[in-house]
């Protein structure tokens, strides 16, 4: 079955809910992107939300390595990609890595910093969505080549490499596995698995 990108949006996008902000339902990881450059005004936008992100002592632990399509940071980033995000990735027009300093001003392990950039990820992605854009992050990449490549610190950990752009048609991925993947719905857990009251026992919501 071959489903258009304006389908496949409809599909993936989770029903809404009174009250909930529409943009989590309707963001999403998209794997086909078109070859539309994201603007800099864009850019600075999904950036500034990631920005306000609550941190452990409003450390802002967070360091992004932004890489436009046809720069070296693109290229370096691209050729760190494991697996099947070798596939889609390098296609997208803008990757970006997320690190996060693990250490706190006195020198101690900050066990918070990948919490922290996740949040600030996590806004990012959401804003992306608000602008149109889609987002997929991922952790499949060759950690010890990406700080290698990219001259991070050892003093920072490694978050995710975050593809962003605007979505493509299914058919664009090129490869069966892919297209079935961005042609399948969502699914969550339901509430009452997520949420205790006591430990493994649903809170009536
Ligand atoms: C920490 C993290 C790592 C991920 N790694 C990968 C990855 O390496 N490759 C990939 O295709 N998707 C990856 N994903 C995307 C998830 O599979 C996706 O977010 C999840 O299936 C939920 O789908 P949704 O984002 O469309 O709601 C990753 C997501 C997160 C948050």
């Amino acid at each position: 079955m071959s489903l258009t990108a304006s389908e496949v949006h409809k599909l993936k996008k989770a029903p809404p809910l009174e009250g909930v902000l529409p943009i989590f339902h309707q963001r999403w990881s998209a794997r086909s992107f078109t070859e539309r450059e994201v603007s800099p005004e864009a850019l600075r936008k999904v950036f500034e939300a990631a920005r306000w992100a609550a941190s452990g002592g409003n450390g802002q632990p967070w360091r992004f390595v932004v890489g436009l399509k046809g720069s070296e940071t693109h290229e370096k980033i691209a050729g760190t990609l494991a697996g099947f995000n070798k596939v889609w990735a390098p296609k997208a027009p803008v990757l970006i890595l997320g690190t996060a300093l693990a250490v706190n001003a006195k020198g101690a392990a900050n066990p918070y910093a990948l919490y922290d950039l996740g949040a600030a990820s996590a806004y990012l992605t959401l804003q992306a969505a608000e602008l149109g854009m889609t987002t997929h992050q991922m952790a499949g990449f060759d950690h010890d080549a990406a700080r290698q490549v990219l001259g991070i610190p050892e003093d920072y950990a490694l978050g995710t490499v975050i593809a962003l752009g605007y979505q493509g048609e299914p058919e664009a991925l090129g490869d069966a596995t892919l297209i079935e993947r961005e042609i399948t719905a969502r699914t969550r857990k339901p509430l009452d698995e997520i949420v205790y009251s006591e430990w493994d026992m649903a809170a009536e919501l």
